[in-house]
């Protein structure tokens, strides 16, 4: 399909067909560059990577395994000095080491640590190549490893609670690091927000409670079974639910990472709920109180805003930053209804368009709790933070289609969340499609979009729209804002999401069930493009595209578990980003426009 009109600013490139190339795919006239990837050093001392010999000492000063979410604060008005902070979600032994030295029923404890070490987020000062564009990891007195063993505190309503006291902590305030840090955002005072996702996995011991409180509270956020995949619990008994219960109850939490102080201790906020936090975005409030957004990513899962009492103060300052975290932890969290407007005979199941052209309603936040305040019959407060689930069960929010990542346009101000993706929609037992949810056995996942009343995140009603629903643009269940479907590229699994400076959608995606590869997306949302979707970037075999970040002359895309569909690093299926024979390693990719000086030439602009 040709270009239709004027193109929109941001958006003018070739889009990259869908392939599987075992590479990272860029448009005509870009260039591209590995910033940093899986053990590369990042804190001084750290070895040169050695995939035959790895320790946890070496991992705990080396990028971590599995970037996902991708931060990027600069330090000078022109760009070129900039802090990374990347999380590292989770770790896949099998591919991390040797053939023939990881044995799943008996890892070692020196495994298990160097898995321990390859969790959490790594902090990177960059410097930015002017006039070639690519961006380096360079040592810096920032640079810093947050992994499992650091220390975190627990902060708002919940911190001290009975539910997160352990014989290692009494105190109910103090954790051990971070785990399955999945999408994030920087926060407007220069501190990065990350969700704790799949935080069940790691636990071993579930199926020994008897209790059935207990027992109904730890099936409510997937918790099951004797053993844990990775057998942690062998080696620290925090893993093991039989000898610590109130161990898992301290993962599921947005934690904030200060960058700017490689001494601060991190913070987990209880007053944002526990769940799986897939990310959490700040949105400013019409009288400057803070907003926070988050999906809890599981399929029949609900989106969840906070908003704070106090009010912002700009900056990035010391001050500003103690001030701003500090607000995280007193307001109130809502969980979100969305109501349609079409008549439920419209909504089909497949994703026909409703009668009315939309699919389209209005919504509403609920308060869970505020403080020591709960609105949750037979909850306490302190029982709403810790089993937000369960708690926002009683209120009667939306089953959501696995909510991702959730980001504000800073452009139009509207809210804009990912639906990955839910095949049990619909199924026998499960809920049926609904016009927020349009498609039974949605394999492809949507982009929801909403105003909150006034324009101000503070508001308890808002009105919402679908953007897309995804997959293949010949196939009838698909829409794409309304614009001509036969100019779009096909996307699928809509993940994590960013915003140009133009205001238009970046989309990377996770799971593509059309074929072909993952990758990143623009999409304009308002004017006569609303809903041209274009493929910027696909990613090597195996992998799926995180990040991203765009700025006017840079994107950043992380390149998550290259080759993971091989079943062991015996016969690697990717051999992305180094070549020839090598494993595959995760790694940060950044592309920038050639043909011009480096910070000259613009994404999207010709
Ligand atoms: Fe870690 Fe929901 O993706
Ligand atoms: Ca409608
Ligand atoms: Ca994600
Ligand atoms: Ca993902």
């Amino acid at each position: 399909g040709g270009k239709p009109g004027r193109p929109v600013p941001g958006t003018d490139f070739d889009a990259v067909p869908p392939n599987t190339t075992d590479a990272v795919t860029i448009p005509e006239g870009y260039g591209q560059s590995v910033v940093i990837r899986w053990g590369d050093p990042v804190v001084p001392g750290a070895p040169a990577f050695d995939f035959e010999n790895q320790t946890p000492e070496a991992q705990a000063k080396q990028f971590g395994y599995n970037n996902d979410f991708v931060g990027l604060i600069p330090q000078d008005p022109l760009g070129i000095a900039n802090l990374l902070v990347v999380n590292h979600e989770y770790t896949t032994e099998t591919h991390m080491f040797p053939a023939g030295t990881y044995d799943e029923a008996n890892p070692t404890e020196e495994q298990a640590r160097i898995g321990w070490a390859a969790h959490g987020l790594s902090v990177v000062q960059t410097y930015r190549d002017p006039v070639f564009g690519a961006l380096r990891a360079v040592p810096g007195r920032a640079n810093r490893r947050i992994t499992l063993d650091t220390e975190f505190e627990l902060r708002g309503p919940a911190a001290g609670s009975r539910y997160l006291k352990t014989s290692a902590d009494p105190s109910g305030r103090k954790v051990r690091g971070t785990q399955n840090n999945c999408a994030g955002s920087v926060t407007p005072w220069g501190t990065v927000l990350s969700g704790e996702e799949n935080i069940n996995q790691y636990f071993g011991g579930a199926d020994t409670v008897t209790d059935p409180v207990a027992a109904a509270r730890l099936k409510r956020y997937g918790f099951s079974g004797t053993e844990s995949t990775r057998k942690w619990e062998r080696f620290d008994q925090r893993w093991d639910i039989a000898r610590e219960p109130n161990e898992p109850n301290r993962f599921g939490w947005v934690v904030e990472i200060d960058p700017h102080d490689p001494h601060s201790t991190p913070i987990k906020h209880t007053h944002l709920g526990r769940f799986k936090h897939e990310a959490a975005a700040v949105k400013i409030t019409a009288d400057g109180r803070v907003a926070v957004y988050s999906g809890d990513d599981e399929r029949f899962e609900y989106i969840y805003k906070f908003v704070s009492n106090g009010k912002y103060k700009k900056g990035h300052s010391a001050h500003a930053r103690r001030h701003n975290s500090a607000l995280l932890d007193d307001g109130t969290l809502y969980v979100g209804r969305f109501t349609g407007d079409s008549p439920a005979a419209e909504i089909d199941g497949i994703g026909t368009l409703p009668g009315d052209g939309e699919f389209d309603g209005v919504g509403e936040w609920i308060p869970l709790a505020a403080g020591n305040k709960s609105f949750v019959d037979g909850f306490t407060a302190e029982d709403v933070y810790v089993f937000t689930r369960q708690a926002a069960d009683k209120v009667g929010p939306t089953k959501m289609d696995r909510p991702e990542d959730i980001e504000p346009n800073p452009v139009n101000g509207r809210v804009y969340a990912a639906l990955t993706n839910n095949t049990d929609r619909g199924a026998a037992g499960k809920g049926v499609a609904d016009e927020a949810n349009p498609r039974n056995g949605n394999k492809n996942g949507h982009v929801l979009e909403w105003e909150e009343d006034g324009g101000d995140a503070a508001a308890l009603t808002f009105g919402w729209r679908l953007l897309l629903v995804c997959g293949d643009p010949n196939a009838a269940d698909t829409y794409f804002g309304g614009f001509d479907k036969s100019k779009v590229s096909p996307i699928s699994c809509p993940d994590n999401l960013a915003f140009d400076r133009h205001g238009n959608l970046w989309i990377s995606t996770d799971g593509n069930a059309l074929g072909s590869h993952d990758g990143l997306f623009s999409v304009p949302v308002d004017g006569p493009e609303r809903g041209y979707v274009k493929q910027f970037l696909s990613v090597p075999v195996g992998a799926e595209c995180c990040g991203p970040v765009v700025t006017d002359n840079l994107v950043l895309a992380a390149v998550q578990h290259p080759g993971e569909d091989a079943e062991s690093s015996a016969d690697p299926t990717s051999h992305w980003p180094d070549g020839g024979r090598a494993q595959p390693r995760p790694a940060l990719v950044a592309v920038w426009r050639k043909g011009h000086f480096g910070l000259a030439g613009r994404i999207g602009v010709r």
